[in-house]
């Protein structure tokens, strides 16, 4: 490490990603599902958006790409980080978005902190669990500074007791780790070679633990760099739901919801018996405690409001009938069939499949889907039909339904394709900036491949050049799945993307 980092991995920088669950449209959708006045941004709203600790500024990049008219402000004290995002965003000739490298431990007192507008939103994902508590308090005093009144904070962290079992095998691999290697991505490398020895002789802390041996098999394929920045911090320390909040309530910031939209719903996340003991409780940081001894939440995804405006059902039901929802699979991908914290769920073919159907042609309004005459089921409630479609991801929120793309857009997509195509894996789950949705589009970087070659004037019989110039190193069997991949992305994605008017 450099020294600088207060103990955080700074010799090696972090992986690009885009995550859904910082769009300001699935905050303020999991703050009306849960009855807490945040209304989705307008198409024409000057929103305010900050992210602390953002990396390489993806998910900041995407969100100002869609929304030309919001003010995006992103923080981050590496500075390989800041100078990434700075030439990205040059490039792509963004100019409502700026990195600004400020150690958040400290930026509250800065004069720098002029910098950072009052904010609308601010999201911070995998930041609180991985900083020592002086970080932590200069959040708070920000948070307590920036959030306007009104404004939704989006936190991603580690949460306990589902980490609880796995503090051994962070430790071993950390402090093993920093033994046998030099840089922290190589340390990691290391630390994860010893734990996974372990692992083969049977190390009971990992083998008759079934939650830390399954996330034992899931490390083996993560980047380097991903296992550096998640294992080998000082300070990282998984936390308590109720003990983030009361540190965000220093900010006046009180806790709503989860951004893990699915979660929301008690009927999807716990039993009856489970359900029957959280409802004990009247004080929703105890049903939430209840319910983290119940479900595998590692990564917690919350939302909090400072000043939480409270609606009644109608008013509630009101906002979410006028929601406008596009779908980010084909209508024949529609699961009726789903893994939920509470156990598998089936979903009523006869009320979900003519919804999927009407909105293949593009966004529709929640109102409109729940009155189509071919549904079988209940019309009256749009948050289950909300937290199902977007809680589970076939479906984005569009802030301006079936608008053309934007020029700005188009170029951000096609210099972002170029730059992630030299410096990551092609199938890593990306989004494409669009106009339309005012958030991500899903697509893989394959999807973001064909669409640029296909927006640059090739035409779709010119599939055997794109599997002959991306799969240069590959053998005839590695071709051929590629080119499928290809196929997929032209006959199946695009039309999808189309619809979502990122092409
Ligand atoms: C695990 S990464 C997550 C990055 C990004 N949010 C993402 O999910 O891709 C945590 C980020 O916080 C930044 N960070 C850590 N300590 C910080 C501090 N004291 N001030 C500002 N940024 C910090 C790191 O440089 C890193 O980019």
């Amino acid at each position: 490490m450099n020294g600088w980092g207060s103990g955080y991995v700074t010799d090696v920088t972090y992986m690009t990603g885009y995550y859904r669950s910082q769009s300001p449209s699935i905050i303020s959708l999991a703050c009306l599902l849960c009855s807490v006045a945040s209304p989705l941004p307008g198409p024409d709203d000057a929103v305010s958006y900050v992210e602390l600790g953002c990396g390489q500024g993806l998910t900041s990049l995407v969100l100002a790409a869609s929304n030309p008219h919001w003010k995006v402000t992103s923080i981050d004290f590496n500075p390989a980080h800041i100078a990434a995002a700075r030439a990205w965003a040059a490039q792509a000739g963004l100019e409502n978005v700026t990195f600004l490298e400020a150690d958040l431990s400290t930026l509250g007192e800065d004069p720098a902190s002029a910098q950072v507008p009052e904010a609308d939103f601010v999201s911070m994902h995998g930041l609180w669990s991985w900083v020592p508590p002086a970080v932590q308090h200069g959040i708070v005093r920000l948070l307590r500074a920036k959030v306007k009144p009104g404004g939704a904070v989006h936190v991603s962290f580690n949460a306990l007791p589902a980490w609880g079992g796995a503090l051994g095998l962070q430790r071993v691999l950390r402090d093993c780790g920093r033994r046998l290697g030099s840089r922290s991505d190589r340390q990691a490398e290391e630390g994860l070679k010893l734990v996974q020895a372990l692992r083969d002789a049977d190390a009971l802390q990992i083998v008759r633990q079934p939650w830390v041996h399954a996330l034992v098999e899931r490390m083996g394929p993560m980047p380097t760099q991903y296992l550096a920045h998640e294992y080998m911090n000082d300070a990282w320390v998984p936390c308590f739901h109720a003990d983030l909040a009361a540190a965000l309530s220093g900010a006046k910031l009180e806790w709503v919801g989860s951004a893990s939209l699915i979660e929301n719903f008690p009927d999807l996340t716990l039993t009856p018996e489970q359900r029957a003991i959280a409802q004990r409780f009247d004080d929703p940081l105890l049903r939430e405690l209840v319910k983290d001894m119940c479900i595998d939440r590692s990564l917690r995804h919350d939302v909090f409001v400072r000043g939480a405006r409270r609606m009644n059902t109608a008013a509630r039901d009101a906002a979410l009938m006028d929601v406008r929802l596009s779908l980010n699979i084909a209508a024949s991908e529609m699961p009726y069939e789903a893994d939920m914290p509470a156990g598998r769920a089936g979903l009523n073919r006869a009320f979900y499949g003519p919804i999927a159907q009407a909105m293949a042609t593009g966004p529709q309004r929640v109102g409109d889907l729940l009155a189509l005459p071919e549904i079988d089921g209940k019309r009256d409630n749009p948050a289950e039909l909300i937290g199902i479609l977007v809680g589970l991801d076939v479906a984005e929120p569009a802030a301006r339904p079936r608008a053309a793309p934007t020029e700005q857009a188009l170029r951000f997509n096609r210099v972002t394709t170029e730059i992630l195509a030299r410096t990551e894996n092609f199938g890593r789950p990306l989004a494409a900036a669009s106009y339309a949705l005012g958030t991500g589009a899903p697509a893989t970087l394959f999807e973001l491949h064909a669409m640029n070659r296909l927006l640059s004037g090739d035409s779709e019989a010119q599939l055997g050049d794109w599997v002959r110039d991306i799969g240069v190193n590959l053998d005839d069997e590695g071709r051929g799945k590629l080119r499928q991949v290809f196929e997929r992305a032209l006959h199946v994605k695009l039309p999808i993307m189309r619809a979502q008017g990122v092409l």
